[in-house]
Order: C-alpha cells, then structure tokens, then sequence
C-alpha cells in the first residue's frame, strides 16, 4: 500500500511549507502587544503630551542612523524610509504602533523597544523632526516618468490631499503623514500595504479610498509624490564618520 508513505510525504512538505511561510506579512496576524493596543494608545498619548527635547533626542536616534542614515534620508531602494522632515506626532504614532506590533516590522522592533519611556519617544521624534531636508531621495526613473506623475498629479488631488494637503505636506496637529519626497518604492509599498491590510493601525477612511487602486495607478500617485520636495529646510546630507 503507498497511500500511508504518500500522506506522509505531503503531510511533510505541507509543514516545510508552512514554516517557510512568513507569518508576519499575514494581515491576520493579530498583535501581540504586551497590554494590547490600549497600551499602545495609552503610551502614545503619554508621548505626545510630552514637550519633546531634540538635544536629547539626538543620542537616542544614534542606533535608528545605522538604517535611517545620520541625515534620517533612509535608502533610495525604499527599503528604509525617508524620516527627516517627517512630523513629530506622525512619528509617534508609527513609533509606539512599532513598539507594540500594531505595525509588524520585525527589524526594526527591537531598537524601538530599547527607548526606555514616552519621554524618550518625543525626543528622538522631536529630533528627527529637526533634521533638514536632505536631497537625493529615490524617484521613478522609467521613460514615462512626465505621463506618470502628471496622472498621479490629478489621482492625488481627486482621492487623498484632503488628508494630506495638496502637495503632500501632510498635516502635523492632525497626525497626516508628510509625503513629499519620500522614497518611490517605500510608497508603493505602504500604499500595497495599507491597501491589503498589513497595516493595521492605518486610517480606515483611507483604506477605504485606497482599495478602488490597483498598483498601476498607485505607482503614478508615487512617481508625483517621490517627484516633489519635502517640506522644510534643505540641506546636505550629514556624512557618516569613518
Ligand atoms: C535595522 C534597521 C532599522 C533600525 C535600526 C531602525 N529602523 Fe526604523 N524602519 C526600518 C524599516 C525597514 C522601516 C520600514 C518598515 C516598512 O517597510 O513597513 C522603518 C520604519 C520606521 C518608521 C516609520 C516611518 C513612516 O514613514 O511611517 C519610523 C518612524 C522609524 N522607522 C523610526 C525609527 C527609530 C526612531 C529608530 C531608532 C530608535 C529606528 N527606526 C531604527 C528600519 C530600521
Ligand atoms: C482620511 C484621511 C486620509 C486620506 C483620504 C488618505 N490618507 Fe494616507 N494616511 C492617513 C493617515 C492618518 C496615515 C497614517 C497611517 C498610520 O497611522 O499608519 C496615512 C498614511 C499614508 C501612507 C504611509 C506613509 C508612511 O510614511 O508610511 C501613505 C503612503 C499614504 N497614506 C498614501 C495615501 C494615498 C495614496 C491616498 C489617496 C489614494 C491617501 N493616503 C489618502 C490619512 C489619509
């Protein structure tokens, strides 16, 4: 009889597939917070009460620069954001959302976890917020680059500046996230992501609004967004000591 080995065989390779899956893109993935997200609620308010102390935050945002640059520009890849120039009340939210895996991202949680109280979480967002603009962030560099970002000109303004203002400025009493000049595919990304429900803490009305785009128009939002500069002091990028 070889009915018993070949179960078993698929038995086996159903839990090889299964490890090899990675559970925390899952949009189910429920969150593991210690206290849960009434926790992540209650730290972020303590936060955001908080005056926020640049000069001490720059100590705290040593080990972030390993990923988000001494300049807080990220990588042009997309594969870390742009944060200079980011509000401080955006940053805390996606802070403490990161401390309590509300948002998953497993690289980086363990830094985030090593800032000891919510004072420590508004100065390193008050210092990030300090930084000046730097120049460089990746773009859409394909040849219909001017069709693109005039598409997504007017996708933007239709669907998502009443949120985050008309070029992209965002809004910091309101907690909307500055997207000018962010990184091309970081955007694409968390559009994906916010769309197919990996980010769970997102805006729901904008989730709603997000779900009527396939990639192809949100990479036209993007190329617009990525094509445009973030609000704020320009400056050169900070060189790291060697
Ligand atoms: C190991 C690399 C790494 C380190 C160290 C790191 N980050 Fe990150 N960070 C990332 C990546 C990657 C993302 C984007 C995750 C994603 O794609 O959803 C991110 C996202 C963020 C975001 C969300 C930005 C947005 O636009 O929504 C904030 C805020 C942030 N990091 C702050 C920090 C702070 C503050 C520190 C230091 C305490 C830090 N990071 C350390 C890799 C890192
Ligand atoms: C109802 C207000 C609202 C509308 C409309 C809206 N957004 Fe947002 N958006 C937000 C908020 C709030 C966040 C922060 C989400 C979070 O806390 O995770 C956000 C986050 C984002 C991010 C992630 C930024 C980052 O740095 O990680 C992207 C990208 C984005 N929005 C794109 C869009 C696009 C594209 C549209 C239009 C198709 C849109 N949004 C419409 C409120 C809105």
């Amino acid at each position: 009889m070889s009915t018993t080995p070949n179960f078993l065989i698929l038995a086996v390779l159903l839990l090889i597939a299964g490890c090899a899956h990675d559970d925390t893109r899952h949009p189910t993935h429920s969150a593991v917070a210690p206290g849960g997200p009434a926790a992540v609620e209650a730290e972020r308010a303590l936060a955001l009460a908080e005056a926020g102390d640049a000069g001490r935050g720059k100590g705290a945002y040593a080990v972030c620069s390993a990923c988000h640059q001494p300049s807080g520009l990220g990588k042009r890849d997309g594969s870390t954001p742009k944060l200079a120039g980011q509000h401080a009340t955006v940053l805390i939210k996606q802070i403490t959302d990161i401390r309590g895996d509300v948002r998953v991202v497993p690289t980086m949680h363990g830094f985030v976890r090593e800032l000891r109280d919510p004072r420590d979480i508004a100065d390193v967002a008050a210092y990030i917020e300090s930084l000046c603009n730097p120049p460089g962030n990746g773009r859409y560099g394909l040849s219909d680059a001017d069709a693109r970002i005039s598409e997504g000109r007017q996708l933007f303004a239709r669907d998502c500046a009443d949120c985050h203002r008309d070029t992209g400025q965002g809004d910091k009493a309101k907690g909307y996230p500055v997207l000018a000049g962010q990184h091309f595919r970081y955007l694409v990304r968390q559009m994906q992501d916010i769309r197919d429900g990996y980010r769970k803490a997102a805006d729901p009305d904008m989730v709603k609004i997000i779900r009527k785009h396939g990639n192809d128009k949100l990479q036209s939002i993007a190329a617009y967004l990525a094509s445009l500069e973030t609000p704020g002091t320009a400056c050169e990028p900070i060189r790291a000591g060697r």
